[in-house]
């Protein structure tokens, strides 16, 4: 075998749960940022959303049989807030608690090691209503959410995440709008930034208080920038999109604080990036977690304003191309990216917590999905984790993205992930080629 894993490796694959449950007003849920924000006109573009998605709610019992059947060592899923307190604080919905119940139980029994994400965008209304992530409060509330969940399932559960991708939470909720709760306020967006960060960090003590012996961690989306060409604009752009977008989580996270380029370059534009921190908050946001969890899909390939911007020989996309949503594919970056983690964040040990391709293919005459592009994506990414291992980098597991076709987000059901097709008029569920390519990986322990 080219590109062997150590036995003990962990082959998973991932969702988030309002991708994936629908079922938004069972058992007591209430609503969330994303129900609110996928009704209005115009925010998700083909006008769905996740009100039915999968319907994982009452059909997880198969899926969890699918999983055994890859033979996936590990399952990443989300805990929806407003399940477990609808009201984003106050009672506990004690229904919401038993459906993860089962799940893990269900997971359990079938072999798969349960990783569960706290926070995968999927905010209580009442607390946007209140004000959002860009408000401290949010981070206090994380605490009691955190703790009701980790009191029922931290005996089963053993590894945790806090956040998905604060970057994402923060900026695309906040800055862009193309995200929940599709606010555009710069300061607002900063100030989530370090809420979500702040919440990481009070709620690591509670799960490690109610889940002895668990490895806890963070995940951040982490996309390196190549700078277009030679010039020093485009190199400036390079490390400003790296500073907003990568070290403004890793930096806090590490112990160093806010990168202060980043800080400088907010100040220059008459922003206080810093405005939403207070005394103490940093060595909060420091605390010691077991692992970092790692999300990549691409790079970023970083201009500078065009004027007098030489010389203007810009980098190509890579000649392997893109996915359906546009993604420039890239394994070579991954490679980097690892690398690079473990030079400057020594020590930590990583996990690739998402990873995957978008293609459109789907059942030819005879049913097969050959999804040949996803295949050849997650295998030139695998070899990258392989690489990255060789060059003594601590990868200790990968999760692809995702088990099931899903609802992408603000791109409704026109993406597809999933190693396994999803038919969502009959919720019937087909394993496309890319998943039994996958499960013959796990089986063989790596790349042929
Ligand atoms: C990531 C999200 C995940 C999924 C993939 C494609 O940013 O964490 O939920 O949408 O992108």
């Amino acid at each position: 075998m080219k590109y062997p894993f150590p036995a003990d490796f962990v082959w998973g694959a991932a969702t988030s749960s309002y991708q994936i449950e629908g079922a938004v007003t069972a058992d007591g849920r209430g609503p969330s940022i994303w129900d609110t924000f996928a009704a209005t006109p115009g925010a998700v573009r083909d006008g769905t959303t996740g009100a039915e998605a999968c319907d994982h709610y009452r059909r997880y019992a198969v899926d969890v049989a699918l999983m055994r059947e890859l033979g996936l060592g590990a399952y990443r899923f989300s805990i929806a807030w407003p399940r477990v307190v609808p009201g984003g604080t106050g009672r506990v919905e004690t229904r919401g608690l038993d459906f993860y119940d089962r799940l893990v139980d269900a997971l359990l029994a079938a072999g798969v090691t349960p990783w569960a994400t706290l926070y995968h965008w999927d905010l209580p209304q009442p607390l946007e209503d209140r004000g959002g992530w860009p408000v401290r409060g949010t981070a206090e509330a994380f605490v009691p959410y955190v703790e009701a969940v980790t009191r029922r399932l931290g005996d089963r559960v053993k590894h945790w995440i806090t956040h998905n991708e604060p970057w994402c939470a923060s900026t695309l909720g906040y800055l862009t709008g193309e995200h929940a709760p599709g606010r555009k306020e710069p300061a607002a967006a900063l100030a989530a930034a370090h809420h979500l960060l702040l919440s990481h960090g009070l709620a690591v003590p509670v799960i490690r208080a109610h889940s002895p012996g668990a490895k806890v961690g963070i995940t951040l989306n982490l996309t390196p920038a190549t700078p277009a060409s030679a010039s020093e604009a485009d190199a400036d752009a390079a490390r400003r999109f790296d500073g907003t977008f990568n070290r403004w989580f890793l930096d806090p996270i590490f112990g160093r604080g806010y990168p202060t380029d980043v800080v400088a370059d907010h100040a220059a534009e008459g922003v206080d990036a810093l405005a939403a921190v207070r005394p103490g908050d940093l060595d909060v946001i420091a605390v010691p977690a077991d692992f970092l969890g790692v999300n990549y899909y691409t790079r970023h390939v970083a201009r500078g304003p065009e004027a007098g911007n030489l010389p203007r020989v810009v980098e190509e996309p890579g000649p392997e191309g893109r996915t359906d949503i546009g993604w420039e594919v890239h394994p070579e970056s991954l490679r980097a990216l690892l690398v690079r983690l473990a030079r400057e964040y020594p020590a930590t040990p990583l996990f690739l917590t998402e990873n995957g391709a978008a293609t459109h293919d789907g059942p030819g005459a005879d049913g097969r999905i050959a999804d040949v592009r996803r295949v050849r994506y997650l295998e030139g990414h695998l070899m990258a984790v392989a690489e990255a291992r060789a060059q003594g980098v601590p990868v200790r597991g990968y999760f692809a993205w995702s088990l099931l076709d899903n609802f992408e987000w603000a791109w409704g059901y026109a993406q597809r992930f999933g190693l396994v097709w999803v038919d969502y008029a009959t919720q019937t569920r087909v394993p496309k080629d890319s998943a039994r390519w996958y499960a013959a990986v796990i089986a063989r322990g790596g790349v042929e």
